[in-house]
């Protein structure tokens, strides 16, 4: 991750791109009357139809694209998930697996070949991506990569179907793609940054939160004046959703973020918005508009009340590498052959980079919710920090 001012230049036809979203947002702030609340500017840039940055047909993941997930790092990732699986799938009659924005698809890849290994298949592999393009490239991709038996499992859908399922549910770094409100809290009282269109450019306007559910959300954090951050209130309704579709079996969340009382954090009083582009992480959401991620670190603990209050279990939270290394990850490294220098030297960096705290091992974290389902999970088994 590289922080630096000024970023890489876009070419000619990104910049085009760009203009017809511009022009798309635009549109929207003059039928919303001159401002936008900053979720809706988010929602627009990121998944506006055929033109958002996850919508439209830009790279995004692994070296040529913006940013680097933990699928795209390793194929290591997918093979500790697989094992967790395992655990799952073996005590599910007729259990799915369930994927939420599945990115490239190489989670799915590495996963059901893993568990074809383990000879632990689920009886369906099921994808559910709100981008239309990416879902495209998936079937291109995972075609291409799987054999037809393992293809032929998978299923994309756009909704939740009605009937629940028994099934172990996967969301890797999906939450921090969701849009958030952001806010802050002056001596007028709690003001929320909105987003108008002005001399050809989008600003900030600051108004009151006029929205109950908004006002109250953050009432309830008790934050000093000065203090700025996100908020996602989107994320009751999708646990809510998820629940609904769970007769029994795991939801296994996997993103960066915190709990309640470290996100929150006085310290941490400029919020944890950040934009990728290039591999080149900055703070201003308001240019390249369709080009560049735009994403907010997941508040833990309002996961685990949402998950509560729809019913489910909250089985376990840990960091990836706890985690990861819970799954077995450095039984792995044994399948590669040591005297194999630069194939060892390789696999051994994907490890660091899964890992250290200095990388994803720390920041990122795994959250489990589970109904009907009271076995311990084996990737929680050595660090659970449920009650920090
Ligand atoms: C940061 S990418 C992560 C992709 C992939 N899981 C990975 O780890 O490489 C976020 C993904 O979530 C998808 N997404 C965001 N919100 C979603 C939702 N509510 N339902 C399904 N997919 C969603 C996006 O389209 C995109 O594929």
């Amino acid at each position: 991750m590289k922080i630096i001012d000024p970023l890489p230049t876009p070419d000619i036809d990104a910049v085009i791109h760009s203009q017809k979203l511009i022009d798309f947002i635009q549109q929207k702030i003059i039928t919303a009357q001159g401002t936008l609340t900053f979720a809706e500017f988010m929602q627009h840039a990121l998944y506006a139809p055929n033109l958002g940055y996850y919508t439209a047909g830009l790279r995004k993941f692994g070296k040529g694209g913006d940013f680097v997930t933990a699928p795209e790092i390793s194929p290591l990732f997918a093979q500790c998930l697989a094992k967790q699986c395992q655990q799952i799938l073996s005590q599910l009659k007729s259990g799915v697996i369930v994927e939420f924005g599945a990115g490239s698809g190489k989670l799915a890849a590495n996963l059901l070949q893993s568990l074809a290994q383990l000879a632990c298949l689920p009886t369906q592999y099921i994808i559910i991506e709100i981008s239309a393009e990416l879902q495209q490239r998936q079937q291109a991709t995972l075609q291409a990569q799987l054999p037809s038996d393992l293809y032929q499992i998978i299923q994309w859908i756009n909704a939740l179907p009605i009937t629940p399922f028994n099934a172990v549910i996967i969301a890797n770094e999906v939450l921090d793609a969701m849009p958030v409100h952001r806010f802050r809290v002056s001596e007028q009282g709690i003001e929320e940054y909105c987003v108008g269109y002005e001399n050809e450019q989008f600003v900030w306007q600051m108004h009151a939160v006029t929205a109950f559910d908004l006002q109250t959300s953050i009432e309830n954090l008790q934050l000093p004046i000065h203090y700025q951050s996100e908020i996602n209130l989107f994320l009751p309704a999708w646990i809510n959703s998820v629940a609904n579709f769970l007769n029994q079996g795991v939801v296994l969340l996997i993103d960066y973020g915190f709990p309640q009382h470290e996100y929150y954090h006085p310290q941490r009083n400029d919020g944890t918005l950040m934009c990728h582009y290039q591999h080149y992480t900055h703070s201003n959401p308001l240019i390249l508009i369709g080009l560049q991620d735009i994403t907010a670190h997941v508040d833990f603990t309002a996961v685990a009340e949402a998950a509560l209050a729809a019913d489910l279990q909250v089985a376990g939270f840990t960091q990836q590498a706890n985690f990861l290394l819970s799954c077995g990850l450095m039984e792995l490294l044994s399948d590669y052959d040591a005297e194999n220098v630069a194939e060892y030297a390789r696999i051994t960096q994907q490890i660091k980079t899964l890992t250290l705290p200095s990388e994803m091992g720390e920041l990122f974290k795994v959250m489990a919710l589970t109904r009907q389902f009271d076995i311990p999970l084996m990737g929680f088994i050595h660090d659970d920090r449920r009650r920090l």
